[in-house]
């Protein structure tokens, strides 16, 4: 055995030898000269007694076990360099790892390397970075959003500066930078906002979800002028400095002011010259194709058609003369308010990602949706329909949704607090409004509205509540109403690919759960923004027993109406029920609903700021005794 060992031996030496004779670099001999040499680099920048010991002679060779110490091979490539808690001290070159091409694992955790990180622009396969518990200080490498394998990213526990770059890699599952000194809005990309606060926390100066620190646009300002302001080696001149830059703030800040009033204006006038007509390039060219070709029968040229002919009050030329303005991007199509010579004003829906319906079928499947009538259903007033375009044209209502109302304006002095009233008010018309179609539709296996959620609840008038975007599935194409309506993210749908009236439920109860809470649920949380799953929220905060806590503090401190508030959570709770079975009729809902009353006395005219939990539980402490009367439900 010995001997045939130092055969081995003798050949790999020969074998290396021989390599380094005739230069070669080639991978498929499963050796690297320039690895290995960029590795006693390494060590020598290093100067540590540990790897001085151990990284001489054969680094790897073909299969066998590496034989230096935290180095991991695969066909001779180096595809791990793992220095963990070995008391580095010294600087790393920016290329020092620039000639491992295949790196996989990189982990010098726990030890003190200061300086700059590396450039990895050469690592592309790299899939885990561990650089925590150093002394790294300057800015991330933007190199590191290239790496598009890239799993898991650790650089807790540095001195890291500078914002963070915005990585959007979907693979990128695990990041930490907490305990760092960087500053600046966490980039809202999906990557990035994915992670919770424990992988951010320890930078003071970072701000922007998840952080609950707002991110004024002073912060901003100041934050990158001392960027600029290169106050590492002026430091005796920074508090004069300091104050040049208080007065640059000042002066850059009405500056923005004034270019943001002009613009504003110019906006204005803009806005109102915009017509519906510039928003539907398509009609323009089927105009002129039309004129040109009046002998042939009026093929595509569609007509605005009324849903109710007594409403026919304009035409569509009335329409494409209309100035719009841009309400936002739906799921399946933007919307515009358009607003007529007369002073009318509609909606007009631009329908996209339909299905390819023929005329006669789209045109019942919209007699089926306009058939829809309730005072708590958004009236479809008139569609129009040619080859290249559908719209639709809805009632405009004048306090917009309910998302923005819910969770509009958080956290500044513009925001007016949502009652305990309207919002009742809401969960009562949303019941009424699924009741209606729930009755009106006879299949089983369907939602009937397929789509609540708070962005298609709007508020009109006088409080009047209209539930939007009900009926579309009939017209979008199956996989792209599973991509984007919230019936097909019921665990009934996720688990058996199944829908039914109580997909409807579910989502109703979701509804419920978004305005007790005050929270956005993450199945209808648009991109970039951090939802909350709220039904598995709520079950755990109930069954914990943090009820308290459960209610959006606005709400919360409205004592008289407690009560309510627990009742109409019990409804919520069985509606979003994981099954459909146990979720109850829309029926029942609108009974228990309606049951809930609304004591004018009860609360919303005591409107005071103390937190639920202290009213709750420290009676005695109320000042004004009249509160403590209030509950009507005894
Ligand atoms: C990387 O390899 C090249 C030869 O291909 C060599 O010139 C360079 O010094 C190496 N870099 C390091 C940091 O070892
Ligand atoms: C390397 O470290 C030893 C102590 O461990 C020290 O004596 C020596 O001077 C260092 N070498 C260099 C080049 O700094
Ligand atoms: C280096 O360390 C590795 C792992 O600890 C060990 O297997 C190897 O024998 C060591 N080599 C030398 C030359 O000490
Ligand atoms: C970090 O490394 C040092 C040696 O440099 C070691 O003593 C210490 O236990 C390590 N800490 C952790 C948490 O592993
Ligand atoms: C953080 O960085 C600022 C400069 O941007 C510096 O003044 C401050 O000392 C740093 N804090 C820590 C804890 O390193
Ligand atoms: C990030 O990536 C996702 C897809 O992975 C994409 O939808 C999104 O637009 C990207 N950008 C931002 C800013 O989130
Ligand atoms: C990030 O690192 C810090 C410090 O080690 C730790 O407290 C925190 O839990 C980590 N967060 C994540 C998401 O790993
Ligand atoms: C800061 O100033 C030094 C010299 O005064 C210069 O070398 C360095 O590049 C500057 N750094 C920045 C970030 O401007």
């Amino acid at each position: 055995m010995p001997s045939s060992n130092f055969f081995k031996f003798l050949l790999i030496v020969f074998l290396m030898d021989l390599h380094k004779l005739t230069m070669a670099e080639d991978s498929s001999n499963g050796y690297h000269g320039n690895e290995r040499d960029a590795l006693l680099a390494l060590k020598e920048g290093f100067n540590n007694s540990v790897l001085d010991g151990n990284w001489t002679g054969i680094m790897c060779y073909m299969n066998d076990a590496p034989y230096w110490e935290g180095i991991q091979c695969l066909n001779g490539r180096v595809t791990g360099i793992i220095l963990e808690n070995m008391g580095f001290t010294r600087k790393i070159k920016a290329d020092a790892i620039a000639n491992f091409t295949e790196l996989s694992i990189l982990s010098f955790k726990n030890n003190s390397i200061p300086g700059n990180l590396m450039d990895f622009t050469n690592n592309q396969k790299l899939k885990n970075i561990d650089l925590s518990g150093n002394d790294f200080h300057g800015e991330i490498p933007l190199s590191l959003l290239s790496l598009n394998s890239l799993e898991s990213l650790q650089l807790q526990g540095n001195k890291l500066t500078g914002s963070i770059p915005e990585f959007n890699q979907s693979s990128l599952k695990t990041f930490n930078v907490s305990y760092n000194n960087l500053s600046g809005e966490i980039p809202e990309t999906r990557t990035l906002q994915s992670y919770g606060l424990s992988s951010y926390i320890g930078n003071e100066k970072l701000c922007g979800p998840p952080t609950s620190t707002y991110c004024s646009t002073r912060n901003y300002l100041s934050d990158t002028n001392s960027e600029n302001s290169n106050s590492s080696d002026k430091k005796d001149k920074s508090s004069r400095f300091a104050a040049i830059l208080v007065v640059v703030d000042v002066i850059v800040l009405v500056v923005i002011l004034f270019l943001f009033i002009i613009y504003y204006k110019k906006y204005q006038k803009l806005k109102k010259e915009t017509k519906v007509k510039n928003l539907l390039p398509n009609d323009e060219e089927q105009d002129s194709k039309n004129q040109n070709r009046a002998t042939e029968p009026e093929r595509e040229r569609g007509k605005l058609m009324f849903t109710d002919s007594k409403e026919a009050r304009f035409e569509l030329d009335d329409l494409l003369k209309a100035s719009a303005e841009g309400l936002g991007k739906g799921n399946f199509g933007n919307c515009y308010k358009a607003m007529m010579e007369g002073g009318l004003v509609v909606v007009v829906k631009r329908l996209r990602d339909l299905k390819p319906l023929s005329s006669e079928e789209f045109v019942r499947q919209v007699k089926a949706i306009s058939d829809h009538k309730h005072p708590n259903l958004l009236p479809l007033l008139a569609y129009y329909h040619s080859k290249d375009e559908k719209l639709f044209l809805y009632k405009f209502a004048s306090h917009g949704n309910l998302y923005n109302r819910l969770h509009g304006g958080r956290g500044t002095r513009e925001r007016v607090p949502f009652r305990w009233s309207t919002r009742l008010a809401v969960a009562r018309g949303a019941a009424r409004a699924l009741e209606h179609l729930h009755q009106n539709t006879k299949s089983q296996s369907t939602a009937p509205h397929g789509n609540l959620k708070s962005s298609n609840v709007l508020l009109d008038d006088n409080e009047e509540i209209l539930v939007s975007d009900y009926g579309l599935a009939s017209l979008v194409a199956l996989p792209i109403a599973a991509q984007r309506m919230i019936s097909y993210k019921t665990p009934e749908y996720q688990s058996h690919k199944r829908i039914s009236k109580k997909s409807d439920v579910w989502s109703y109860g979701c509804l419920l759960l978004e305005l007790l809470t005050g929270r956005i649920p993450a199945h209808s949380a648009s991109p970039g923004i951090n939802g909350v799953d709220l039904c598995g929220w709520v079950h755990r905060a109930v069954r914990e027993e943090w009820t308290a806590e459960i209610f959006d503090s606005e709400i919360a401190v409205q004592r008289g109406a407690n009560q309510g508030m627990l009742n109409l959570l019990q409804i919520a709770m069985r509606c979003c029920d994981k099954s459909p079975e146990k979720r109850p009729e829309i029926r029942q809902v609108v009974a228990e609903v309606e049951e809930i009353k609304f004591t004018a006395d009860s609360g919303d005219e005591e409107y005071s700021y103390s937190s639920l939990e202290r009213s709750l539980t420290d009676d005695s402490q109320s000042t004004a005794p009249s509160m403590v009367v209030a509950d009507d439900q005894n």
